[in-house]
């Protein structure tokens, strides 16, 4: 089973809206184009939070985007995002907003970490107790996805607007052994590891992208990405980052 891991769109209403010089419309659409490129058939598409940069009129950019691949689209808030007006625009399918989804063998569990007005996260007493509860009552290969990093990147900016309550994250996380991965976006960067043999990746955004290790807020000069996953029934996760070529770039190499 396939999924393909989108984060960070940072849409606008206006089509033309950029963030940090990235037109993120057109970034977004060629980000979708390459990851549909090779074929793959996606049983979901999880987008771990900012689909939109402050204007939730960017919501219906992002269905007219999202809404033609007949796949499920599983959402979460990040801090630009505005929860209610983005529950309310993604409420139909193929889209849902949070919840957690059976998957064949796998259960996905999207969790809430937007904390209004704070650009850090947090998961609230309900978030950390529907966690454990999926966690209890299924024994499914389970992913996590949330919008904000549960543990420190190394990059002392970005470590400062993390998840702020991570260690009751992880209490939760301990005890259930079925957790295979937990994915988060935020960052604008790639991060793979693992910690007690859980897979923890973190997803570049599909505009702009910040420096890794750094120790203030730097932009990076890397491309929009996404990430593959490929979930296996025994509980094993093969995935990848792709980064994709800038336009300026493929039209030089048509030419
Ligand atoms: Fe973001």
């Amino acid at each position: 089973m396939h999924i393909l891991h989108i984060t960070d769109p940072h849409l606008y209403g206006n089509a033309g809206g950029q963030l940090r010089g990235v037109a993120t419309d057109s970034s977004l659409r060629h980000t979708l184009a390459d990851a549909y490129a090779v074929g793959t058939a996606y049983s979901a598409i999880v987008v771990t939070g900012d689909v939109v940069q402050d204007d939730p009129s960017g919501y219906l950019r992002f269905k007219s985007l999202l809404g033609s691949y007949a796949t499920p689209v599983l959402c979460i808030p990040g801090n630009h995002d505005e929860p209610e007006a983005m529950r309310a625009s993604l409420a139909e399918p193929p889209f849902a907003y949070c919840g957690t989804h059976q998957l064949g063998t796998w259960q996905i569990v999207m969790l809430n970490s937007y904390d209004p007005g704070h650009v850090g996260g947090r998961l609230s007493f309900a978030e950390l107790t529907r966690l454990d509860t999926a966690l209890s009552v299924s024994p499914l290969h389970t992913l996590v996805c949330l919008h904000h990093h549960p543990i420190a990147i190394g990059s002392r900016w970005l470590d400062g607007i993390g998840l702020a309550n991570a260690e009751d994250f992880w209490r939760v996380i301990d005890a259930h052994p079925q957790v295979r991965a937990i994915a988060w976006g935020h960052v604008h960067q790639a991060y793979d590891g693992a910690r007690n043999g859980v897979k923890l990746l973190g997803t570049p955004s599909t505009c702009a992208q910040f420096l890794p290790h750094s120790e203030r807020y730097a932009l990076d000069g890397s491309p929009p990405a996404y990430r593959r996953m490929t979930l296996h029934d025994t509980g094993v996760i093969d995935t990848q980052v792709r980064w994709i070529q800038p336009l300026h770039a493929r039209q030089a190499a048509a030419s």
